[in-house]
C-alpha cells in the first residue's frame, strides 16, 4: 500500500514536535559562542547569565522560587533524582506509597528502593483510573516518608487528586512528590495549588527540546543528591548544565503556560470531531478510563478500546495509512507486554489488547482530526471483517 502523502500525528503524549521559538532562542544561545556557567571570565558570565533568565522564566512559569528549580535531562532523571534526593536523608527503616499507574519512571524507581529497611506500597485505582485520597491517607504508616502520585496518567488521561492527597497527609509530616510529566502543558500546574514538596516535568512532552527537564524542590525540604560532583544546581545536581538545553525548556514552559486556554480549545474540539466521526460511523470502540470532556481528564487524550481486534496490528495498519498513535504496551524481548495501566482499571483482556492510545496537540484542527478518524473507521472495519 502506497503511503498517503498527508500523515497525522496523534501521539503527543510521547513527543511534541520542538516550537520554532524554541528553536530559535536554542540557536542563538549557540550562535553566541561558548561558555560554562561556572567560569569566572567573560564567556562564563554570559552563560551564567542566560541559565539565570532560564531559571527564572521557568519558575515563573510554575509559580515556584528560581531557587526551587533543578534543571535535569527528562522526566525520568527528575523522578528518580527526587525519590533519591528526598529519601537519601530520612532515617530508616521507611515506607513509600504509590499507585499501580505510575510511569515505569517511578515504578521501577520506588522497587529500586526496595530493601529490608524501605518498604513500599503500590494502590490499586478505581476503574477509571482514580487513586481514592482515603485510600493514601489509610495506607500511610509511622514510617511513610514518602508519597509519589502522578498529575495525570500518560496513558488514559486521568488526573489524580494530588492537592488533596498533599494536604491530607501534611499533618503526618509526610513528603509529596507529584510526576507531572504529562499534566504540564495540558493543564494548570501551580505548585502552589498542589502543596507538594517535589514536582517532575519533562520538556519534549509540551515542545520544548528533548533531553531537558526540570525538578522543582520546594525550599526548606532537605536533599541528597545522587550525582556527586560539582556544586551546581544548588548542590542538588553536579555536572556542567546544558544551557541551551534550559534556555529551550525555559521559553516552552512560558508558551505552554501563555496557551494553554488556547490549546485547550483545540484539543478539545480535535477530540470531539475525532469521537463523534468514528461514532458516527457506527464503529464499536469503548473509551478506557473517565468519559472525554469530563473535567476530570487532560483534554487532549482518548484511549479508545476496539474488542476483537489486536492493538498492535491496528497500530502497524494506521502507521501505513500515516496516523501515528500508540498502545500503553511495553516490548521486552521481544514479546509484547499488555499496558500495566489498563490491567489495573480491572479490564478484560481482550479490551486491554484492543486498545490504543490517541493523543492530540495544537498542529491537529477539528478537520485534520475527522479526517484521521476516518482511516481509523476503515482499517477497523477490514480488520473486523
Ligand atoms: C507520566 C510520565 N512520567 C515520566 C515520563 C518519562 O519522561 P522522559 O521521557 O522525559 O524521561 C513519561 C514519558 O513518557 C511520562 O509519560
Amino acid at each position: 500500500m502506497a503511503r498517503p502523502s498527508t500523515s497525522y500525528y496523534l501521539d503527543y503524549n510521547a513527543t511534541a514536535p520542538m516550537l520554532p521559538e524554541v528553536q530559535e532562542s536554542m540557536l542563538q544561545y549557540w550562535q553566541s559562542g561558548p561558555g560554562n556557567p561556572s567560569s569566572l571570565h567573560e564567556p562564563g558570565r554570559r552563560a551564567r547569565a542566560a541559565l539565570h533568565e532560564a531559571r527564572a522564566v521557568a519558575a515563573g512559569a510554575l509559580g515556584a522560587k528560581e531557587s526551587e528549580v533543578v534543571f535535569t535531562s527528562g522526566g525520568t532523571e527528575s523522578i528518580s533524582l527526587a525519590l533519591q534526593g528526598l529519601l537519601g536523608l530520612c532515617s530508616r527503616p521507611l515506607h513509600v506509597i504509590t499507585s499501580a499507574i505510575e510511569h515505569p519512571a517511578t515504578l521501577e524507581s520506588v522497587r529500586a528502593l526496595e530493601g529490608p529497611d524501605v518498604r513500599t506500597a503500590v494502590l490499586p485505582v478505581d476503574e477509571f483510573g482514580r487513586i481514592a485520597v482515603t485510600h493514601v491517607v489509610d495506607a500511610v504508616l509511622p514510617s511513610t516518608r514518602l508519597v509519589t502520585l502522578m498529575l495525570a496518567n500518560n496513558e488514559i488521561g486521568t488526573i489524580e487528586p494530588v492537592a488533596a492527597v498533599a494536604r491530607a497527609v501534611a499533618s503526618n509530616g509526610v513528603l509529596v512528590h507529584t510526576d507531572a510529566v504529562q499534566a504540564f502543558g495540558k493543564m494548570s500546574v501551580r505548585v502552589s495549588d498542589l502543596d507538594v514538596h517535589s514536582l517532575s516535568i519533562s520538556g519534549h512532552k509540551f515542545g520544548g527540546p528533548p533531553g531537558t527537564g526540570l525538578l522543582y524542590v520546594r525550599d526548606g525540604v532537605r536533599f541528597q543528591p545522587s550525582l556527586r560532583g560539582g556544586r551546581q544546581e544548588g548542590g542538588r545536581r553536579a555536572g556542567t548544565e546544558n544551557v541551551a538545553g534550559a534556555v529551550g525548556l525555559a521559553v516552552a514552559m512560558k508558551l505552554a503556560v501563555d496557551r494553554l486556554d488556547e490549546t485547550t480549545r483545540c484539543v478539545r474540539a480535535s477530540t470531539a470531531a475525532f469521537l463523534e466521526t468514528i461514532e458516527e460511523a457506527g464503529v464499536e470502540f469503548t473509551v478506557n478510563g473517565l468519559p472525554p470532556r469530563s473535567d476530570g481528564t487532560l483534554p487532549n487524550t482518548l484511549n479508545l478500546a476496539f474488542t476483537g481486534i489486536e492493538a498492535q496490528s491496528l497500530l502497524v495498519h494506521l502507521d501505513l495509512a500515516g496516523v501515528a498513535a500508540s498502545s500503553g504496551s511495553a516490548c521486552s524481548s521481544g514479546a509484547v507486554e499488555p499496558s500495566h495501566v489498563l490491567r489495573a482499571l480491572g479490564l478484560p483482556e481482550d479490551r486491554v489488547r484492543g486498545s490504543v492510545r490517541f493523543s492530540f496537540g495544537a498542529s491537529i484542527d477539528a478537520q485534520a482530526a475527522k479526517n484521521a478518524a476516518q482511516r481509523v473507521i476503515d482499517i477497523v472495519r477490514c480488520l473486523r471483517s
